[in-house]
């Protein structure tokens, strides 16, 4: 038999690829949003890189009357509309032929006894080896029926020498207590090690490039503490509003959907201890140290900010307010951009501070952790020739222009000793002539194989709601949101928040 060489993988390369080993991937929710804009595409260019066993499958779970054509059909537009690689025939169709659709409503024990009937054929005509991972991309009300329709169909045991796999999305939970709830629920059926929960941050080489550069390299770490450092900021600003999202987006707000996990991820990265190696049980042990050191300051009024986007202009045209769209109450007082100060108690970060803010409808789509430094104790320059100079920073661009900035202090060209603030950049597009996987590749290319530093366990989850639940207690007894210009920077008392500190966010 000839293989066909793969077009996408470089000739020189001569490392193995990780390769997933024979499996069914059953994907429930399969009609929904994550599912064609991310999932579906995702696996077609881990197809397409070669990284799927010959026999893989995928099992797709949803309410329709389908036949296994009609998914095939959902699955060839996601694949044309999203996926990264180029499209190539024979891949499309080797994958499309290991494609099989289930009707079924989550509360019909008929519907899993017959998922469990199609996932067994599929050992025996595609040698999938009884390897089976269940990716839960529903409405998280369903996680608990879900659950417990895959112990009850015997679906979730296992024999010798095969595995179960279970992915759940975010949010997991609403708060600590929920979330604790929804683990429990989960571990009566699944063991820790077999659950897979996904923060697609993690997924983004930008977010694993933070360790990449911080114990890779000898030149960072001398610096990466109190004594250098002033402040850290990481920021996801996003330019778009909730979208079509309200029945999602309504109550949750800003913080449970983003500081929450992607934020608190972020900051884990970024302020753990060099782990004593990649391992999931290393990484993830050194990231719940650091959100268990986590301090919240004492006034939540003034070191933490919200807000609600009003009307305005964005690219070009006028768009609505929160409370505008549809779908959400005129009194909603959920929070579509949220700030907070936190620090963390440990001999490397103890005084400086951790300032986090996302918000919707800003005027620029930028994830970044900037670590700002304190500014040079003594500058023997002359005043008049020194521009007030910023202080010295390292940027991790998380996306979009994915890369790291260094800014620093430089001399103007010409005959006086002029010094102003310059920018040195390093951009993946141009370093690297292979283009990052989407997240969503890595992660499920992780599930399938078994490797999980990339997902959150339970811990962290617990930890993070920890920080985060003494602040919407005391949101929700403190007033409404501010209200904010969409295309804007985001609420006054955001700035009130730096200001009162001597400080400032970074320009989006
Ligand atoms: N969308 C995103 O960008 C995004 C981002 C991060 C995380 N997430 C998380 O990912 C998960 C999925 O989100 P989504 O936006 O894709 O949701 P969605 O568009 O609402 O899709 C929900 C899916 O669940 C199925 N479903 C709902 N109720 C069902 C029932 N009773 N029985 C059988 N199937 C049922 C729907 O199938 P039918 O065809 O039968 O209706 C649909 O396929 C959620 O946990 C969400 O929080 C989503």
């Amino acid at each position: 038999m000839t293989t066909t060489p793969n077009p996408l993988r470089d000739p020189r390369d001569k490392r193995l690829p990780r390769v997933a080993g024979p499996s069914v991937l059953v994907l429930f929710g399969v009609t929904g949003d994550l599912s064609r804009k991310k999932l579906l595409p995702a696996i077609y260019d881990l197809a397409n890189r070669g990284l799927l066993p010959p026999g893989f499958s995928l099992v797709g779970f949803a309410r329709r009357e389908w036949e296994n054509q009609d998914f095939r059909q959902l699955a060839y537009e996601a694949v044309k509309e999203h996926a990264r690689t180029p499209f190539r025939e024979d891949v499309w169709t080797h994958l499309a032929e290991g494609m099989h659709f289930v009707p079924g409503e989550f509360s019909d024990p008929g519907a899993f006894d017959a998922l469990a009937m199609a996932v067994k054929e599929l050992d025996t005509t595609r040698g999938t080896g009884g390897n089976y991972a269940f990716y839960l991309s529903i409405p998280p009300k369903f996680f608990p029926q879900v659950i417990e329709q895959l112990r009850r169909s015997g679906l979730a045991e296992h024999g010798p020498g095969s595995w179960r796999r279970v992915v759940i999305e975010k949010p997991f939970g609403h708060n600590l207590d929920s979330a604790k709830e929804l683990n429990r629920t989960v571990h009566r059926v699944f063991p820790e090690e077999s659950i897979f929960r996904i923060d697609h941050y993690l997924g983004k080489e930008t977010v694993q490039n933070i360790l990449a550069m911080r114990f890779a390299n000898t030149m960072y770490e001398p610096i990466w503490n109190r004594s250098y450092v002033d402040h850290v900021q990481i920021t996801m600003a996003e330019d778009i509003g909730i979208g079509g999202r309200a029945g999602y987006y309504d109550g949750i707000g800003a913080a449970r959907d983003v500081i929450q996990n992607h934020l608190l991820q972020l900051l884990a990265l970024t302020a753990m201890e060099e782990p004593t190696s990649f391992s999931a049980d290393s990484v993830r042990a050194e990231k719940a140290k650091v959100l268990s050191s986590v301090r919240l300051p004492a006034d939540l009024g003034r070191a933490t900010a919200r807000g609600q986007y009003a009307a305005g202009w964005q690219g070009g045209e006028k768009v609505r307010g929160y409370l505008e769209e549809e779908g959400i109450p005129l009194d909603s007082r959920t929070e579509t951009y949220a700030a907070i100060k936190l620090e963390i108690e440990s001999r490397r970060w103890a005084g400086v501070p951790f300032y986090l803010r996302t918000g919707k409808r800003l005027s620029r789509r930028v994830t970044e952790v900037a670590m700002v430094f304190q500014r040079a104790p003594h500058l023997p320059f002359s005043h008049t020739d020194t521009e007030e100079l910023g202080q010295n920073a390292l940027v991790m661009r998380v996306q979009p222009d994915e890369g790291i900035t260094v800014r620093f202090g430089s001399k103007v060209p010409g005959t006086a000793m002029e010094i102003r603030d310059v920018n040195m950049d390093f951009a993946y597009g141009e370093s690297f002539t292979e283009h990052s996987p989407e997240a969503y590749e890595r992660l499920l290319l992780d599930v399938l194989i078994g490797d999980p530093p990339l997902f959150p366990r339970q811990e962290e989850v617990e930890l993070s709601w920890e920080i985060l639940d003494p602040i919407e207690e005391y949101w929700a007894e403190h007033g409404k949101p501010e209200q904010y210009k969409s295309g804007g920077y985001g609420p006054e008392s955001a700035d009130l928040l730096m200001a009162r500190d001597g400080r400032a966010w970074r320009r989006l």
